[in-house]
């Protein structure tokens, strides 16, 4: 066979790795990193996925995981376990809020959810056995924007893990950890992978000890990434630089075309001077205010069905960060399990609607919205 030498890595579709004899399995034990095994323990192109985003986001390793959910649920498990409390923002991801609420209170770890006024102030909530705090830096979905320096202050102080979920923003924007976060996480899934079709997470360490502890767990809970999905996932995050940079102007855009429209009475953008943390948004942020931004419409149903289904090119698709603008509806998908009270506290009415910018032409974009705008 020629020697090969490809340009890109491969794709190590194997399960498992082999060994010459008993000399070399000893040597994978003694020189951790020199061979692969087992593809739960360790694949190439996982591998690879995970020091490119453990080098954008500055860490000190990074473990990738099958989910943005599972990367959540293994940070949470490196610094908690039963008999522990976990401090969360009331504005926050409603699927992180089930896990905790519904699922790791089950296991004996207990939450409180604190609300955005008084983040920065925790003496009250802070309890002999809380172990850590989890925020986003910009919130699904009505992109609060959390004071991460500040924040890590305020964790430290208490003697608390600050974990900090980076999904919207993507490190382009905001590095947690150079910030003070102990750890970054991501769902993968959206902006790091980018084109909708990988479903991932990644966590991404301070400490070299915490890196050790989620590798640990990711593997025994088997909550690792297969190598296709690493693949494509190690793929999209070549061009996430870019991508950024185009979401967020034309969301930009767009978020000024929403503001002047009379049918809006409302939008949550932090490139908006109206936004209440726009300023921190710009130190915080690069300069950049991602693809994500929030409006409100009529608070009628079949208002937001006439304007999903007078949209031309913008489809109604519950997730986000991909290339193409999507929308989301907070209400119905992901914040739905949350009880109606939690809604209404959060903001999120009937008439709230989710807007993922792409990367495409802006003005098509804010031509399709308006003329659906105009059939509400
Ligand atoms: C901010 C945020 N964190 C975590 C997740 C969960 O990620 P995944 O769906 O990849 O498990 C999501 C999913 O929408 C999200 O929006």
């Amino acid at each position: 066979m020629p020697h090969i030498k490809p340009k890109v890595t491969p794709i190590y579709q194997t399960s498992v790795f082999t060994f010459e004899d008993l000399n070399e399995l000893e040597l994978y034990f003694e020189q951790p990193g020199q061979q692969y095994m087992y593809s739960r323990y360790g694949n190439p192109n996982s591998d690879e996925l995970a020091e490119e985003v453990n080098e954008q986001e500055g860490g000190a390793g990074a473990v990738v995981t099958s989910s943005g959910m599972s990367a959540i649920l293994t940070a949470i498990l490196t610094y908690c376990q039963a008999g522990d409390h976990v401090l969360c923002a009331e504005e926050i991801y409603g699927g992180s809020s089930v896990l905790l609420s519904q699922e790791l209170t089950r296991m004996g770890i207990a939450v409180t959810y604190v609300p955005g006024d008084k983040i920065y102030t925790l003496a009250t909530y802070v309890q002999p056995n809380t172990k850590l705090l989890l925020g986003e830096t910009m919130s699904n979905p009505l992109l609060q924007v959390l004071d991460i320096k500040k924040l890590a202050l305020e964790t430290k102080q208490h003697g608390i893990k600050l974990v900090i979920d980076n999904t919207f923003a993507s490190p382009v924007i905001t590095k947690p950890l150079a910030l003070g976060a102990d750890m970054s996480v991501h769902s993968v899934t959206k902006y790091l992978s980018g084109h909708s079709d990988v479903t991932a997470g990644v966590l991404v360490c301070g400490a070299e000890e915490d890196y050790k502890r989620s590798r640990q767990i990711a593997i025994t809970y088997g909550l690792n990434l297969s190598p296709f999905e690493s693949w494509l996932a190690a793929r999209g995050l070549k061009t996430l630089k870019l991508r950024i940079r185009q979401h967020a102007a034309n969301a930009l855009a767009i978020a000024h075309f929403l503001e002047e429209h009379p049918k809006v009475s409302k939008v949550w953008y932090p490139g908006l001077a109206q936004h209440p943390q726009h300023q921190l948004a710009q130190e915080q942020g690069n300069g950049l205010f991602g693809g994500m931004l929030s409006f409100r419409i009529a608070d009628d149903t079949e208002a937001v069905n006439r304007f999903m289904q007078a949209l031309e090119s913008i489809p109604f698709a519950p997730s986000l960060a991909g290339v193409s603008t999507s929308l989301s509806y907070p209400l119905g998908t992901s914040h739905r399990s949350l009880s109606g009270e939690q809604q209404q506290k959060m903001g999120i009415t009937v008439g709230v609607i989710r807007l993922s910018v792409g990367i495409e032409d802006v003005e098509e974009l804010i031509a399709d919205l308006g003329q659906a705008l105009d059939k509400v």
